[in-house]
């Protein structure tokens, strides 16, 4: 993996780069976990590795993991999480940290990244999100964008930063909004893309790596 950061100084994971090995990834999720099953399903496993999926609660993202005798971990996001959220971050961080990840994705993970862990995994975190943004950030953003009235939505692929879904964009495609779509039929729809999407991303970043320069993410 060659990850080039242009103006940020320090060149993330040198140690991976040009390596042959394939590129080890933490999943994060916290819901049904079909853009899971399609990492599992397509990806080349020459070229990335998942080597443990982790949430915030019980959910059958995990379920499927365990099933294939992927490890898991779950930092539960309960009342003391509430109350400390500094705390939960750290034992998010070492929970993570745990497996040397080369890579982090946010694959329906539906929590907030504290800046500690997106800033010891800085450019190393992507997050998949049903929406073309900046339009639609947020939890909401298939029945965000029907209740706008757009025509056009879609899904990004984008590097993680301290805000919601406003870190660089990698790729991104449409998503024709239909006049009788609901929320699950159109999130469906754009599921179908976003699966795809993802995998090709995660093989072009295994096969070349990515630049960011700045706002500006590009896939090599
Ligand atoms: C995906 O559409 C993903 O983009 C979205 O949750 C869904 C997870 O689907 N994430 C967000 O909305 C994050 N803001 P899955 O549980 O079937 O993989």
């Amino acid at each position: 993996m060659l990850i080039r950061v242009t103006e940020a100084q320090p060149v993330a994971n040198p140690s991976n780069i040009s390596s042959a090995k394939p590129l080890r990834l933490v999943v994060l999720a916290s819901g049904f976990g079909s853009l899971l099953q399609s990492m599992l399903e397509m990806l080349d496993t020459a070229k990335v590795e998942i080597v443990a999926v982790g949430s915030d609660k019980d959910c059958p993202a995990l379920e499927r993991a365990q099933k294939l005798q992927i490890p898991t971990f779950k930092v539960p996001f309960d009342a003391e999480a509430k109350k400390d959220r500094t705390g939960w971050d750290l034992r998010f961080l070492e929970a993570v940290s745990a497996y040397s990840p080369d890579m982090i994705v946010s694959a329906g993970f539906m929590r907030i990244l504290g800046e500690s862990f997106v800033e010891a995994f800085k450019d190393r975190i992507i997050n998949t999100h049903p929406a073309l943004l900046p339009s639609f950030p947020g939890a909401h953003a298939v029945l965000d964008a029907l209740d706008y009235g757009v025509k056009v939505t879609g899904t990004t692929v984008h590097v993680v930063d301290t805000g919601v879904d406003t870190g660089p964009i990698l790729a991104q495609e449409p998503v024709v909004v239909e006049r009788d779509d609901t929320v699950e039929t159109l999130h469906e729809r754009i599921k179908v893309v976003e699966r795809r999407l993802l995998v090709d991303v995660l093989h072009s970043i295994a096969d070349r790596g990515m630049d960011r320069d700045g706002r500006k993410a590009y896939l090599k």
